[in-house]
């Protein structure tokens, strides 16, 4: 029990660790189907130090290689969670999970980076970020920062520009919802956007109208309606319908790309439908709760059953899940994240009387890349090529640093999982690594397997055994100005001409 994560005091079920000292750097991955997202082909896979070197059939090598034989199923990128809470404070409480239990959980399910969001510390992104340095300092895979803005001022607007300059940021998360701690008004949404979009930064939106759930909240405990499903019922899919609506709107009034983070509703898909249709850029991301979960557990009778599923927003009635998953399949959505956000159970028992109390989350990335699997791939509403693309090359892409990761390609990171796809996964929070004594996707069964994780070129995780190291993460600036702002200068300028005509004629007439 030397490994690092074992001093950390994390248990780990069934599953083993050992030290990672011994991983060879050298590794050659034969005869497996190796899928991108754009192609897949049978071809052997060699990586030395980190990153891949060779793609083609019938590599030969020396000595002191590592052979792994994936004959019979697919080498693809390792996923990208592009929505993570690790060791996040929020609603009076941590949570339970931070970058070693929670990197633990994505290695061991073939989650290779994630993007976590920067909470600024009293409105301070510089303080914020100092602070999430420290949180990942032994990170054992790469991740990436976000970072919320729950503040506006001149030197909020200047520290953006340090975060997109200086320190690898690249995405601003605004939420619309947590009335009195995190939401902001339209007008600082709007300086936002226009700040965002000076820097070729991609705002990002947690959409629902936080006065109308405060109002929807009141009514509920009013009514006397203070357990789980309360949560449901005091913020439902029209509010998010309508904070979508709004900040699609004012994003195509500012002209800057939009990304919307966990959409959980019909309402808030075809409002995306709808302004993708238009022209406009919009991305969408579901996230695995929304869709296979639905929320008639909310009305269980026992409120730690109830209880773990309160996240926001909500999990949506039947119905929201499935439309979620054919707008994934027809690219209305485009990338699938997680929300992590893990509270146990004496955590979530903090709103025992009263659902407001609750602390929003689900866990997931342990989950992700199997759930995604089963649900989308071997239903038959995706092909294996558009796996790669929801779970790891579209992140890549719109946080721009594709292909070094997101793709098996020469001279991408070595950050790559074998899944058989004969196998299966079983999902336990006796098996699992998060530190949560609960998880929302308990007992769920599926076939296949993630049975090997490389990350940064080192086996992680193979025959069931993580042997993640701290330290070897790295942080991964992601720069601005990614494809979505490809084209925005032009369509300023044509707007711009097209209201000279009346403009001059405005100008005569005075
Ligand atoms: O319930 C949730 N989603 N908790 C995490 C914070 C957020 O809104 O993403
Ligand atoms: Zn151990
Ligand atoms: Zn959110
Ligand atoms: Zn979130």
């Amino acid at each position: 029990e030397s490994n690092q994560f074992c001093d950390a005091g994390i248990g780990y079920g069934e599953s083993t660790c050992t030290v990672a000292s011994t991983s060879p750097s050298k590794i050659l991955i034969k005869g497996g189907t190796v899928v991108n997202a754009h192609y897949q082909e049978v071809a052997d896979v060699y990586i030395e130090d980190g990153v891949i070197v060779a793609v083609q059939k019938n590599i030969v090598v020396g000595d002191g290689v590592k052979i792994i034989d994936a004959t019979g199923k697919y080498v693809m990128p390792g996923g990208i969670d592009p929505h993570t809470h690790l060791a996040m404070e929020f609603m009076g409480t941590e949570t339970i999970d931070d970058f070693f239990s929670g990197q633990a959980a994505a290695l061991a399910g073939g989650t290779t980076m994630h993007i976590d969001f920067v909470i600024p510390v009293k409105g301070s992104l510089s303080a914020g970020f100092e602070a999430y340095v420290k949180k990942a300092e032994r990170a054992a895979m790469d991740y990436g920062f976000h970072m919320a803005i729950t503040k506006w001022d001149e030197t909020v607007s200047r520290e953006m520009e340090i975060m997109v300059k200086e320190k690898g940021i690249n995405s601003f998360k605004f939420f619309l919802a947590y009335k009195g701690s995190l939401m902001i008004s339209d007008e600082l949404l709007l300086e936002g956007f226009k700040k965002c979009k000076s820097l070729g930064a991609l705002p990002m939106v947690h959409a629902e109208n936080g006065d109308a759930v405060f109002e929807g909240q009141k009514r509920m405990i009013e009514l006397g309606v203070t357990g789980p499903e309360g949560h449901a019922l005091s913020r439902p899919p029209a509010l998010e319908g309508e904070a979508t609506s709004r900040a699609i709107r004012l994003a195509g009034f500012v002209n800057t790309p939009l990304y919307v983070v966990h959409v959980m509703s019909i309402d808030a898909m075809e409002e995306i439908a709808k302004a993708r249709k238009s022209g406009q850029k919009v991305i969408g991301e579901p996230v695995v709760s929304g869709l296979v979960l639905n929320d008639t557990v909310l009305w269980d009778p026992d409120f730690q059953t109830a209880a773990k599923f309160v996240m926001s927003p909500p999990i949506r009635a039947p119905g929201h899940g499935k439309a979620l998953q054919a707008a994934l399949s027809t690219g209305v959505l485009q990338l699938v994240g997680t929300d992590h956000c893990t509270f146990n159970s004496t955590q979530k028992a903090l709103g025992i009387d009263d659902f407001r109390k609750i602390p929003n989350g689900v866990n997931g990335l342990e989950e992700r890349m199997h759930l995604v699997w089963d649900t989308m791939v071997v239903s038959g509403q995706i092909s294996v090529t558009d796996f790669v693309r929801v779970t790891s090359t579209d992140c890549a892409r719109i946080f721009n640093i594709y292909p070094r990761k997101g793709a098996i390609l020469v001279g991408s990171d070595a950050d790559i999982i074998i899944l058989n796809p004969n196998s299966s996964f079983h999902i336990s929070s006796n098996s699992h690594h998060s530190r949560s004594d609960t998880n929302v996707y308990e007992g769920r069964k599926g076939k296949g397997k993630v049975e090997v994780t490389i990350a940064g070129g080192e086996i992680v995780w193979e025959n069931d055994e993580l042997k993640a190291v701290p330290g070897s993460g790295k942080y991964i600036k992601m720069p601005p100005f990614n494809y979505l702002y490809d084209g925005i200068e032009k369509a300023d300028a044509d707007y711009l001409s097209s209201l000279q005509a009346p403009v001059i004629r405005s100008v005569r007439t005075a």
